[in-house]
């Protein structure tokens, strides 16, 4: 058997287990996994000493393209993840236009595959009664899944996200529950999952103006504006909604503590229900603030060391699945100004990586506990396993390779993304990925990009997965 490539040496890193193997790759894919000393082969990674996970899969970015390429682009966003040891993206539907029927699904495919330095895939915008007759359209031409901003005013023309709305704003609220349950009972029968940002925007808005009027511009009044209970209401009705309509729900970012005991009861329950957390709610909480500043303004937002604590347990216990960076680029001139003013998000997929994988240095969680969040897990929930999220014959040769005994820090002047806005400048993490392969073909060494563009649209090629 004549190899394109040899992954040797190595230690491969499962969801299940560590296992000392050599990997042979032919036309892109896995075929090998054994001892394949003195094997032909074209090429050969040496991988002594380090770590070859399944490439990991970023569920959770933001392009901003088209529409809002002042902040990023997919260019810049996909060469960041490649430089951060990210082989596959989730790109959320909120640009402009969104992902809110076919037509607008095909274009933006179109639009992206030629800047693609990693391979993607998309999400369709949940947008109540505007759209809830073109869901299906969609699921046949090839999202992996839904997305409802459930927790944002919407901007009436451009359907953008609202991050500061004010009375008497001309703006979108979010659909009523009937809508809701209308679009994820259609959702259901697509069989593939609906992802949720859970914050109640009504409470909200009505707390943000009290706490604005008190004049102060604290981390602690951003805090007492989205309280965790406007995280708990939008995750329980979504929960007690998407059971009664039959959907696989999916929700984003928890960074409530009350977030982990409601997936883990309704999971227990047997109820179709995953959860995601991201970085910045398991490593950094309020305490941060004086040191990042509105760098880390995030919705929802970070919040004290007992939420992070939950999320921690939650993701050792099996409640929350997956780990997504949400990744949401803005230019430092818009972040220059007070909390209540600027918008939220920072960027995230070149930093997700070394930043779990400190959390492994620091004995938080496994190296197999990590092949699931990063790679297995958001493969699952969004129909790509066996394709993507795993390491057997047949499916993607998509690696990342990790040296924990490397240490990095990361500096916001090395990101690829348009954006330099970070909350982890000058932090150094243990545990680096130090190259990555998509489907055979290195893109990534020690953080530097190798070899051609060579990233490429992925359809889903099975159902979203809630447990395995
Ligand atoms: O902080 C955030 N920014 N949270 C989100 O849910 C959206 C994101 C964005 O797109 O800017
Ligand atoms: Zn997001």
């Amino acid at each position: 058997m004549q190899y394109d490539l040899i992954i040797k040496n190595g230690e491969v890193v499962t969801s299940q287990n560590t296992f000392s193997a050599d990997i042979g790759v032919s036309n892109g894919k896995i075929v090998d996994i054994g001892m394949l000393d003195g094997a032909q082969t074209r090429e050969v990674y040496d991988a002594k000493g380090k770590y070859v996970f399944p490439g990991f899969i970023d569920e959770h970015v933001h392009s901003r393209d088209p529409g809002l390429t002042h902040k990023e682009d997919f260019t810049h966003l996909t060469q960041s993840a490649a430089a951060g040891g990210v082989t596959t993206v989730i790109e959320m539907p909120n640009t402009v236009p969104p992902v809110s029927d076919e037509a607008s699904f095909y274009s933006k495919v179109e639009h992206l595959s030629p800047k693609a330095f990693v391979d993607f895939a998309l999400l369709g915008m949940v947008l109540g009664d505007l759209n809830t007759k073109k869901l299906q359209a969609m699921a046949d031409a090839g999202v992996v899944g839904f997305k409802l901003f459930w927790g944002y005013y919407l901007n009436p023309k451009t359907l953008e996200l609202v991050y500061n709305p004010s009375k008497g704003d001309d703006v979108l609220p979010p659909p009523d529950d009937g809508q809701i349950f209308d679009a994820f009972h259609t959702i259901g029968q697509t069989g593939k999952a609906v992802c949720i940002h859970a914050e109640n925007s009504a409470v909200i808005s009505r707390m943000v103006e009290i706490e604005k009027n008190k004049g102060k511009t604290d981390y602690l009044s951003f805090l007492s504006s989205r309280p965790s209970f406007t995280e708990a209401l939008t995750i329980q009705t979504g929960i007690t909604i998407a059971n009664a309509a039959g959907a696989h729900l999916h929700i984003l970012h928890i960074a409530a503590g009350e977030g982990v005991d409601l997936v883990a009861e309704a999971r227990n329950k047997g109820m179709k229900v995953t959860g995601e957390t991201c970085p910045h709610y398991l490593t950094l909480t309020d305490q941060d603030y004086p040191r990042a500043g509105v760098n880390m303004k995030i919705y929802p937002p970070i919040r004290e060391a007992s939420h992070q604590d939950r999320l921690w347990q939650g993701v050792q216990q099996g409640h929350i699945q997956a780990i997504g960076s949400d990744h949401a680029p803005h230019t430092e001139e818009e972040k220059v100004g007070d909390i209540w003013n600027v918008p939220a998000g920072a960027t995230g997929v070149q930093t997700i990586v070394p930043v779990m994988l400190d959390s492994v240095a620091k004995g938080k969680i496994t190296l197999n506990q990590l092949a699931s969040l990063l790679s297995e897990a958001p493969a699952r929930i969004w129909g790509l396993y066996g394709k993507k999220g795993v390491i057997q014959p047949n499916a993607d040769a998509d690696f990342t390779i990790v040296d924990m005994n490397a240490t990095m820090t990361i500096r916001k002047d090395d990101l690829l993304s348009k954006s330099q806005v970070t909350p982890y400048d000058g932090l150094t993490m243990k545990g680096a990925p130090v190259a990555s392969f998509i489907r055979g073909r290195q893109v990534m060494s020690d953080g530097k990009l190798v070899g051609e563009r060579i990233g490429e649209f992925v359809k889903p090629v099975g159902k979203s997965e809630y447990k395995w």
